[in-house]
């Protein structure tokens, strides 16, 4: 019944890889070495590759030597879970999420990068954004998301989804390609502030990437 109701809740997104191929690519962040695996298929979809949003996040912790020990920290739209699996190797204690398809690719990337002595510290969940946040607790460290900001119909859910998560005092790094196509900067303007206190922290012009952070709002502390 569970089941039923979570396959439910997920929506389909676009199909934009019509072949299907897999590739490694390493990347080096703070002295770890992530071979991540990216399926162009059309399973997966946009879950499936490392995005330029993903590796931006990644050297903004590296370059303000983030550190998310003994921290809970949430990933949402994990994709090929690089952000998280960094998240775990700076210390944290992460849970990474994504639509149901997209989690098979994440614990494959997990197994190969997170040792076995802190796999504990990592584990892989379905969530839809604005459908089944209420089944995670709302006292994360740390919210983080690559790239989620492009679907505009649905802005609304993932802003609810953030607002459930986020302790009082949390953390939520987002980093997004500016598009101007999926009015990324509406949601960080306009829709994101109602609810968070949101600061551009970097933009790399050359890619079109923001780097935000958001603070809840103490009057907007409310669980939705
Ligand atoms: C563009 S990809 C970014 C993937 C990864 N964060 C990165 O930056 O490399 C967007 C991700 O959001 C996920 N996603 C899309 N719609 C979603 C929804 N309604 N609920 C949860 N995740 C969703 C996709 O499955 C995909 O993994």
């Amino acid at each position: 019944m569970m089941e039923e109701h979570l396959f439910s809740a997920f929506p389909k997104d676009d199909d934009l890889f019509a072949d299907c191929y897999t590739e490694e690519r390493t990347y080096e962040f703070c002295g770890h070495v992530l071979k991540i695996t990216q399926s162009f298929s059309t399973d997966l979809g946009v879950a499936g590759s490392v995005w330029d949003s993903a590796l931006a996040l990644c050297r903004y912790f590296a370059e303000q030597k983030i550190s998310f020990r003994r921290r809970k920290v949430i990933e949402l739209g994990a994709g090929t879970g690089i952000v998280g699996i960094l998240a775990v190797l700076l210390g944290g204690d992460v849970t990474f999420t994504d639509l149901p398809r997209a989690l098979k690719e994440i614990e494959s990337n997990i197994s190969v990068n997170v040792p076995s002595s802190c796999i504990h510290c990592s584990r892989v969940r379905a969530l839809s954004w604005g459908h089944n946040h209420t089944w995670f607790p709302g006292d994360y460290d740390f919210v983080l998301g690559s790239d989620i900001v492009y679907l505009p119909e649905i802005y609304p859910l993932p802003v609810r989804t953030l607002r459930h998560l986020s302790a009082q005092s949390a953390t939520v790094y987002l980093s997004s390609k500016m598009r101007r196509e999926h009015r990324t900067i509406s949601f960080y303007e306009e829709i994101l502030p109602q609810h968070f206190q949101c600061r551009l922290l970097h933009r790399n012009e050359e890619q079109n990437i923001n780097l935000y952070k958001a603070t809840q709002q103490e009057h907007h502390a409310g669980r939705h």
